[in-house]
């Protein structure tokens, strides 16, 4: 089923949007008037970008979901989750609850990876909970996996609409690669990826490496050096977009499945992660990558060549990004090849870096969207 049903048309989506409006819960300065009919924050595009979502849910994830399932722009080919947040055998269950809670049982769920390429996977439920949805206790999703796993869904879309498909990958990039490695002439048939992931200013599990890159390096690496046309959204911009108590008080008013389930989601891991750290925001790391597709005025973007460090015992995961030449490497070892051997690598872009962000427009858009009814 191709159709975004949740708007129709342009016309649909602006009168839901504006009873949001009368609910008090926007601004209006976010919507097209009179006065500023070049407001186009809700305008849908006349082809909408065609995606997989490919994540590990997790909080910002959940919100990641909701953000691209209610926006006309994106049509959402198929979610794939991963490990990586919580184990898959909590991602996938999480995955399929939140897509129907959306009301979008037509969208096909594949089972992915369930360790990352060749380490042991450490999750993040210190900051997602121990269910990765901040404990909040959700009814068993009636919605089931395809019998493909995600590798199999994700080569068969993609070979199916050459050039069409971008996925947008905000978790371990296990699946990305496993896809790359199990298909080698699959890469040219990608649109896009676009990936929150990696930073070029310090991790937040280390103090090298972002989260997503830091359990699957070995997958970052195969990613980058794919020539995949790719879009980095990391650590740089995405920690400056930190949801607080207004917005999910926000979120808790409107009165839409989805708004509601964003708003517990979002309330319990803040009730939850004050007791442990008294931390009053939370980053939306995802929702902010799957933004900037339906609007990309939300960050700034920079050419890099970005490289991804696999070997180091402190700094495994960690992204380097060259915004020019030379590209340099550590001096080889007295024990190691001739230098001859390794030519200094070449200095061309693999990847738009997100380096600013608008963090009030990406937050008008993520309420407008949640918190419009459906
Ligand atoms: C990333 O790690 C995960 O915990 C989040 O969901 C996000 O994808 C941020 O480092
Ligand atoms: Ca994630």
């Amino acid at each position: 089923m191709r159709s975004n049903n949740l708007f129709r048309n342009r016309r649909d989506f602006l009168r839901t949007s504006a009873v949001t409006l009368a609910a008090g819960a926007l601004p209006s300065s976010l919507f097209p008037s009179k006065e500023n009919p070049a407001n186009t924050y809700f305008a849908p595009p006349t082809k909408p970008h065609r995606i997989i979502l490919d994540t590990d849910p997790g909080v910002d994830d959940a919100i990641a979901i909701f953000l691209a399932l209610r926006s006309p722009e994106l049509h959402v080919e198929a979610v794939t989750p991963v490990c990586g947040n919580v184990p898959l055998s909590l991602t996938l269950p999480n995955a399929l609850r939140l897509v129907e809670i959306a009301g979008r049982a037509d969208i096909p769920v594949a089972a992915g990876a369930a360790t990352p390429l060749v380490r042991r996977l450490v999750t993040a439920k210190y900051a997602h909970g121990s269910n990765g949805l901040g404990g909040v206790d959700f009814a068993e999703p009636k919605l089931k996996p395809v019998p493909e796993t995600a590798t199999e869904l994700i080569r068969r879309i993609v070979r199916a609409n050459p050039g069409e498909i971008s996925i947008v990958a905000v978790g371990p990039l296990t699946n990305v690669a496993t896809v790359l490695k199990s298909d080698p002439t699959i890469a040219p048939l990608i649109k896009s990826i676009v990936i929150m992931g990696g930073s070029l200013s310090g991790g937040n599990i280390t103090p090298a490496a972002e989260f997503n890159f830091y359990v699957d390096p070995e997958a970052a690496r195969i990613v980058f050096d794919s020539g995949i046309p790719l879009t980095m959204v990391g650590l740089d911009v995405t920690r400056k977009v930190l949801i607080r108590d207004e917005q999910v008080r926000a979120l808790e008013a409107a009165q839409n499945p989805v708004s509601q389930a964003a708003g517990k989601i979002l309330r319990a891991n803040f009730d939850r992660l004050h007791k442990t750290s008294n931390a009053v925001d939370f980053a939306m790391h995802d929702p902010l990558t799957v933004a900037q597709l339906i609007e990309p005025s939300v960050v700034t973007l920079k050419d890099f060549f970005v490289e991804i460090e696999t070997t180091g015992e402190l700094t495994a995961g960690q992204s380097l990004g060259y915004a020019h030449g030379p590209v340099r490497r550590s001096p080889p070892l007295e024990t190691g090849q001739p230098a001859a051997e390794s030519p200094e690598p070449e200095f061309k872009p693999n990847a738009k870096v997100a380096v600013e962000v608008d963090p009030d427009k990406f937050f008008r858009l993520l309420l407008a969207r949640l918190a419009s009814p459906a």
